[in-house]
């Protein structure tokens, strides 16, 4: 038998209802902060994710779906391309490609999608899984570079998690310095570690030289002593730096939104600058973190871009839903009515009362005219429809329908033109 890939999995009716009220909800608060939706391609350039994510990380040196698609003749080179990981490379690179920063203020855009990581698979961690994500992007004249952005998107983290009914998170935070504080303090983490290094795992040990600030994702136990003992980026801050940071503290402050500060909050991506973040939650277990997210004010430049400072997240939208406490009994919409046609020729005949019931915003079942009444009761209770309409020849030619309460066993005769209004009622 055929099976789904591993660390994929099919999303099911009705867990798929789950989901949909989480992007609902998602959009709607986007809505309220005037995001709009990018989508970008899930294929790109594999060099996109090298220069941004970074060569060094665990996602590009070793989570990557990638492949050397070949040109047609055999002599052709191929392109190398990778399926997206996460979709902020992909956002820079569209506001590059497509000169987002000649539209008036800074870019907020939203995505909604599936991003593929070829990591181990369990709990809470799948090899296709699905972000729900949003970044502020724009010249620095238009002010993407101030700590109201940073505060406006933690802001509205902690709005749609509360619109979800999510409780239990919680925020950490950190300033992981601009570019001049990031190079001082690998250079201090490289002389910490060039003495205990060789105690490392051989792994720990490459990026210790290559890029100390990647040994923070060591999860080896044994280094884990060493790695506490190392400097802290708090101390390397300069002070234009420690100024954004103590604003977005400021602001979070102001509007009421807790956090905590974590000076080894790191992030395993290469492209961050100053603000990062993540929102954990006690129930998810080892894979805790909801979301991530952070400042990248160089990563245009870095893709061959105009300045653009930016700030941004992405939600994982699987453990979001892990986390949401509701079974898709509590947001599925059931059948208002299903309709019972009852003998031959009556297909047609309730195709049309469907099709106005329908037009008024009921959700409508139908049944089969071969069905008899009992089945058409089974089956309506089953799917847990609030009424059953039978609709026979006599309904038909009088114009009046009998309405039953499937929970109460109330029946009421109904004419034609009452039916929504009573089905709403
Ligand atoms: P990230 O921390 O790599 O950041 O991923 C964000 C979130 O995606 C994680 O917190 C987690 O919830 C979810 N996630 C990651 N990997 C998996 C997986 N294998 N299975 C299930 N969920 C997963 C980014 O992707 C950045 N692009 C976020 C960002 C946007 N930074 C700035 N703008």
């Amino acid at each position: 038998m055929l099976k789904a890939v591993r660390g994929t999995r099919d999303l099911l009716p009705p867990e798929t209802e789950t989901w949909n009220f989480v992007d609902a909800a998602a959009r709607d608060v986007f809505r309220a902060y005037n995001f709009h939706e990018i989508r970008t391609p899930i294929l790109e350039d594999l060099a996109l994710f090298q220069r941004s994510v970074g060569e060094e990380t665990d996602i590009v040196a070793k989570e990557m779906f990638a492949w050397e698609d070949r040109g047609r003749a055999a002599s052709e080179k191929g392109q190398w391309l990778a399926l997206r990981p996460e979709n902020t490379a992909g956002v820079v690179r569209a506001y590059i490609e497509n000169k987002l920063w000649d539209r008036p203020g800074v870019q907020k855009l939203y995505y909604i999608g599936p991003q593929f990581r070829r990591e181990r698979p369990q709990k809470g961690r799948y090899r296709q899984f699905y972000q729900i994500g949003a970044e502020i992007i724009g010249p620095a004249s238009a002010g993407s570079e101030s700590p109201a952005r940073d505060a406006e998107i933690l802001e509205m983290l902690a709005t749609l998690l509360d619109r979800l009914g999510i409780t239990g998170w919680t925020l950490q935070l950190n300033s992981i310095g601009c570019l001049a504080d990031r190079a001082r303090y690998n250079e201090a983490l490289r002389q910490a570690l060039a003495s205990i290094k060789d105690k490392m795992d051989p792994d720990c040990q490459r990026r210790a030289v290559t890029n100390p600030l990647r040994v923070f994702d060591c999860k080896v136990p044994e280094d884990q002593p060493i790695i506490e003992k190392l400097p802290r980026i708090s101390e390397f801050l300069d002070e234009p730096c420690r100024q954004h940071y103590a604003q977005v503290k400021e602001i979070l402050r102001s509007v009421g939104v807790a956090f905590e500060e974590n000076d080894r909050l790191v992030r395993g991506l290469d492209y961050y600058t100053r603000t990062a973040f993540e929102f954990t939650h006690g129930a998810l277990g080892a894979q805790n973190a909801i979301l991530g997210g952070g400042r990248y004010d160089g990563l245009s430049e870095a893709l061959g871009g105009p300045p653009a400072p930016g700030i941004g997240f992405a939600i994982g939208e699987d453990r979001l839903v892990m986390s949401l406490g509701k079974s898709p009994e509590d947001v599925l919409r059931k059948p208002d009515v299903y309709i019972a046609p009852l003998g031959a020729g009556m297909n047609k005949e309730v195709a049309r009362v469907a099709r106005e019931l329908r037009r008024k915003d009921l959700v409508v079942e139908l049944g089969d005219e071969s069905f008899r009444l009992k089945k058409s009761f089974e089956i309506a209770s089953k799917l847990g429809a609030k009424y059953i309409l039978i609709s026979g020849e006599n309904e038909f030619s009088t114009g009046v329908f009998a309405l039953k309460n499937l929970a109460t066993g109330e029946q009421v005769q109904v004419p034609r033109d009452s039916l929504a209004a009573a089905i709403q009622r």
